[in-house]
């Protein structure tokens, strides 16, 4: 805050922005509902204390330009960002749309998992992309998005080096402070459309007893307080760039694969157990051409399909 310590007078705030006094009050006292904190009233002044990092599109859609995220939608409370992205993009909305939550009241994760989704302390994302891809590739899609994610944080504080677990866990110290839920609507050879639907533990200082052990977040990890606007924006245009090289590059696909491998410790080399057809044992063995993990078992390598992978 630059300013903390100044007060402003009402008749000055008025007269700079070129209305009443009572019309700044009933500003004041909006601003006041959005969790701005502002002391003082129209006799003595009012003087800013602290501004929330909310998501909010004014604040978002600035650090956004170039990029194809130019559509934000910004709730205090919904139910889940991906239901919101996957109902709208149905209804049409383009490509670029971005939804943001400050709380989801019903957080979804993959599979039958939930999202813890606290108030204004995490990151909920969810965005519609309409590639003109075949529905084989929404995979390396989602890979480029945990890539994103990666670049992101890495951008804001390099002293962090998050960990990949595949397909697109982010974690900190073995501990999980980002999932992505990427769905679809697609034909036999066409994507219709894709929500990557992304969740970042930012600013938790606790987390409830059933997530203590595997949870964490960038403020548990680094000891300081994060902007999530400023890695909202971060994020936002690493996707974009994952998601234009993905469309245009030559030779993307090849990069994906590798970075992944390269930022991941459990790509290659770990013991896990995979919950899928029954269940089985193995060692990883890095992805194959399409994203998939191979997983070598006492009778040949396996590829996951989609079950979820536990380090052991
Ligand atoms: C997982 O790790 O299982 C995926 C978690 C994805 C959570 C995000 S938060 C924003 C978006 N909305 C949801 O309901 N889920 C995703």
């Amino acid at each position: 805050m630059d300013h903390a310590t100044v007060v402003v007078s009402g008749t000055k705030i008025a007269a700079e922005i070129g209305t009443t006094r009572s019309e700044v009050w009933r500003l004041v006292q909006q601003l006041r509902t959005l969790g701005v904190e502002i002391a003082g009233h129209p006799a003595t002044g009012y003087r800013l204390k602290a501004v929330p990092d909310l998501l909010l599109p004014e604040m978002l859609a600035p650090l956004l330009k170039g990029t194809i995220f130019s559509h934000i939608h910004h709730y205090y409370k919904i139910g889940s960002t991906n239901t919101q992205a996957m109902e709208s993009a149905a209804a049409g909305a383009p490509e670029g749309s971005v939804f943001l939550a400050e709380e989801q009241t019903a957080g979804r994760g993959r599979g039958t998992h939930t999202w813890h989704s606290a108030r204004s302390l995490g990151i909920h994302c969810s965005v519609i992309l309409r590639p003109p891809l075949p529905p084989s590739e929404a995979l390396m899609l989602s890979l480029a998005a945990g890539l994103a994610v990666h670049d992101a944080v890495r951008q804001m504080d390099s002293r962090i080096e998050p960990d990949l677990k595949w397909p697109n866990d982010l974690l900190v110290e073995g501990k999980k402070f980002c999932g992505i839920l990427a769905e679809m609507n697609a034909e036999a050879t066409r994507v219709r459309y894709i929500v990557v639907g992304i969740g970042i533990n930012v600013n938790q200082t606790q987390f409830p007893d059933e997530l203590r052990l595997t949870a964490t977040s960038l403020r548990l990890a680094t000891g300081t307080d994060w902007s999530r606007l400023e890695l909202s924006a971060a994020l936002l245009k690493s996707l974009d760039r994952e998601y234009q090289d993905l469309l245009h590059k030559l030779g993307a696909r090849d990069s994906i694969l590798r970075r992944f491998q390269e930022r991941s410790s459990s790509a290659r080399g770990q013991v896990v157990s995979v919950e899928e057809n029954g269940g089985f044992e193995g060692t990883t063995a890095g992805l194959d051409a399409r994203g998939f993990l191979q997983v070598r078992t006492g009778s040949g390598v396996r590829t996951v399909l989609s079950g979820t992978v536990r380090l052991i």
